[in-house]
């Protein structure tokens, strides 16, 4: 299972790779927003620092005008796939961007058959929204795990992130469902890592440490 982070913040990015969890980012308008500084020169600088896939995403709303920022945002490294969302203004955005040669990860999915169309267009990724369905009394992974099984069906090269995590149970189940990647804010990654009994382990070792007489 590969992991993305899911942040535009550098320094997170950096704590990630220096555990050797970072497989690829994903940012969006909301996360870039953070960082305060202009939306290319964010990417071109997570470009330079992981060798893995980095999205960046779109913002116009017809297919001509995410297009021409599809290859503005390829043009900064062959590592940026372009985030186009799931509209039928995006589906024709990611054919002409498959002819193109240009990789892209179809956003803000929330229905199977979203991604399926999404695939069928020639997207190399899609992005189904896990919390945001969660949060309104639907269940996410249900909806991944019928993406996913779809997908498998027809072979499918296009492959599944899984998006809008909120916690390490997101995560267990993804990988229960064989999902392809899972994009994971810093904070949930830090988590993943966590355990009280690995805390009280360490602690009670390194009290009996002290114990042990000195040869
Ligand atoms: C990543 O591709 C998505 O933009 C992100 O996971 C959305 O997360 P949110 O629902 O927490 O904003």
């Amino acid at each position: 299972m590969k992991f993305f982070l899911d942040t535009a913040d550098v320094g997170e990015i950096r704590e990630g790779m220096a555990m050797g969890m970072v497989d690829g980012v994903t940012t969006n308008p909301s996360l870039v927003a953070k960082t305060g500084k202009p939306y290319a020169k964010v990417i071109e600088e997570i470009c330079s620092i992981v060798s893995g896939p980095v999205s960046a995403e779109t913002n116009s709303e017809d297919a001509e005008g995410m297009m021409a920022e599809a290859r503005e945002l390829a043009a900064i490294s062959p590592q940026v796939n372009v985030k186009i969302p799931m509209t039928m203004e995006g589906l024709k955005a990611v054919a002409a961007a498959s002819k193109a040669n240009i990789r892209t990860n179809v956003t803000l999915i929330f229905q199977p058959l979203q991604g399926l169309m999404a695939a069928k267009a020639g997207a190399s990724y899609v992005s189904p929204f896990v919390g945001r369905l969660d949060d309104i009394a639907h269940d996410g992974m249900d909806m991944v795990a019928d993406l996913k099984q779809i997908l498998r069906n027809y072979n499918y090269a296009t492959e599944v992130i899984v998006a809008s995590i909120r916690g390490p149970l997101h995560i267990q189940q993804a990988a229960l469902v064989g999902v392809d990647i899972a994009t994971i804010p810093f904070k949930v990654l830090a988590n993943l890592a966590k355990h009280p009994l690995t805390n009280s382990g360490i602690e009670q070792f390194l009290a009996d440490h002290k114990k042990i007489p000195k040869g």
